[in-house]
């Protein structure tokens, strides 16, 4: 959303502007451009740990996360110029350029989705319901607070399916692998950029933890909800099959389990947000990162390289 240039420079007055340094875990990133074709026949509606309900927790992710990255987007991109250092507003460029990417292509996979039984349209319209009548009116300050806390989720599923890289591997699905490991790597890539622009221009606790809670009931709460319709809209006699019940709480496990599931195990990393010196490169992601670009984009053997069309570095302007 723009504002008109007055009302701009006003807002410009609330923001007192923290120092920004660079650290080894912060380096330039570049945007790339994929191009999967993806084809409705071929997706794996079980691509997640060959779970029916898991997997639907997933595919509904990918709908409402278009809806949260656009929210980035625009956030990002009307913040970006109450910031002075180069080299920060570099960085949230790249962010723009990724999240931008990240959406459009998300997109692509919901529509050939809508051709396998997943209730496309509707879960657009519950997440276009919060996010239009209730994220896009927040005042900016706040959709600042709620881009980090969006994107401290993103980095911790990140981090986990990082830690877990067999998750990918058994499905046959190679799109679906590709752009899930792509998403990965990006958002691990980019996790520290929203926190930094909003302690550069914020820096106030109090709205950072407000930002959280949002992003967490979104995240965990309304779309494991959502997802419970997928396998009954898919296939209603799920609600009368044995097997469909009996393997619930094993969907129940690989999301919330406290031992190996996605959020289960990541509880700490989650609520660690929640210390007042918290920094998203606490947790180190660096040696992941390099393990996986090497197995993602090495021109030759990167799983991602058939899939890439383009990568640039935005420029630097001082
Ligand atoms: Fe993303
Ligand atoms: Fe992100």
């Amino acid at each position: 959303m723009l504002l008109a240039k007055p009302l701009k420079k006003a807002a410009a007055k609330v923001f007192a502007a923290a120092p920004f340094s660079l650290d080894k875990q912060s380096p330039i990133i570049p945007i790339r451009h994929m191009k999967f074709d993806f084809e409705p026949e071929k997706l794996d509606p079980k691509f997640y740990m060959n779970a029916e309900l898991a997997s639907a927790y997933f595919a509904s992710l990918s709908i409402f996360l278009t809806r949260g990255e656009d929210l980035v987007i625009d956030t990002a991109r009307y913040h970006r110029d109450f910031i002075n250092d180069p080299l920060l507003k570099q960085r949230v460029t790249s962010l723009i350029g990724q999240e931008a990417i990240h959406s459009k292509m998300h997109e692509e996979m919901n529509d050939a989705y809508r051709e396998r039984d997943l209730p496309v349209e509707l879960f657009r319209f519950l997440a276009g319901y919060v996010f239009k009548y209730g994220f896009e009116r927040l005042p900016q300050p706040m959709k600042l607070s709620l881009m980090a806390g969006i994107e401290h989720f993103t980095a911790v599923l990140a981090e986990y399916m990082m830690n877990h890289e067999e998750i990918f591997f058994r499905s046959t699905d190679e799109k679906q692998r590709a752009i899930w490991m792509w998403h990965m790597l990006e958002e691990s890539e980019h996790k520290d950029i929203a926190f930094d622009v909003f302690q550069h221009l914020s820096n106030n606790y109090a709205l950072r933890i407000a930002g959280f809670f949002p992003a967490l009931i979104t995240i965990l709460v309304l779309i494991s909800a959502a997802s419970f319709i997928v396998p009954f809209y898919r296939n209603p006699k799920n609600l009368i099959s044995l097997k469909y019940w009996k393997e619930i709480p094993y969907n129940f496990r690989l999301i919330f389990g406290l031992k190996d599931g996605v959020y289960g195990s990541s509880f700490k990393h989650i609520f660690d947000y929640l210390r007042p010196d918290f920094h998203p490169n606490d947790h180190d992601t660096t040696d992941f990162l390099e393990y996986y670009k090497e197995k993602l984009l090495h021109p030759e053997t990167g799983l991602l390289t058939p899939y890439m069309t383009k990568e640039f570095i935005p420029a630097l302007r001082i």
